[in-house]
């Protein structure tokens, strides 16, 4: 038992040293987790050519993503500080699901998955009084991934409160996102 308690804390400040490193990590993880989630679903959208607005939508939020991944990466290159990248492995029932509401339920959860995520390095590197990425994850990170998370949210409750008639309502939607995708420049 007492070793038990001595050993807990010689290693602890390896635990804590690493924690911040680790959920960092993930959170690179998770933006190109979802940026080739949605570059799937993009995809199959695309080729099935029924909701062309969802498709682009998803194209943007893929490229969104990556964008993520990377602004992740250049704050910790210009510091010197080495990240180690592992498999981003989709699941087969990602790779294979074609029916659209299951997609933004995906996609909605992925968010929240990311901002929670978030909000985890935000506390390591409270906890290593690293301020610079505190400053970085709360000015940089979090307030974008906020309106990511509520415009999913949102269009989730929408879909649901109208379950009865989601066909429709989808391809109203469709329809509104073409016209903003036709809008921009
Ligand atoms: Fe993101």
């Amino acid at each position: 038992m007492f070793i038990n308690i001595i050993s807990i804390l010689f290693f602890l400040p390896f635990i804590f040293g690493n924690n911040l490193k680790n959920v960092y990590e993930n959170q690179v993880q998770k933006e190109f987790l979802a940026s080739n989630t949605y570059l799937t679903f993009a995809h199959r959208l695309a080729t099935r050519g029924i909701y062309q607005g969802f498709a682009k939508f998803f194209f943007d939020s893929a490229e969104e993503e990556r964008d993520h991944g990377k602004k992740l990466l250049d704050f910790y290159n210009v510091r010197n500080r080495e990240l180690l990248f592992y498999d981003i492995k989709i699941t087969d029932e990602i790779a294979s699901m074609h029916n659209l509401t299951k997609m933004i339920q995906t996609a909605e959860q992925m968010e929240r998955q990311v901002y929670d995520n978030l909000i985890e390095v935000r506390l390591a590197a409270d906890t290593d009084k690293d301020y610079p990425t505190v400053h970085f994850i709360e000015q940089v990170m979090l307030e974008e991934q906020t309106t990511a998370v509520k415009y999913m949210h949102d269009l989730l409750k929408r879909i649901e409160r109208n379950s009865d008639n989601s066909t429709i309502l989808l391809q109203m939607i469709d329809q509104d996102l073409r016209k903003k995708q036709l809008k921009k420049p």
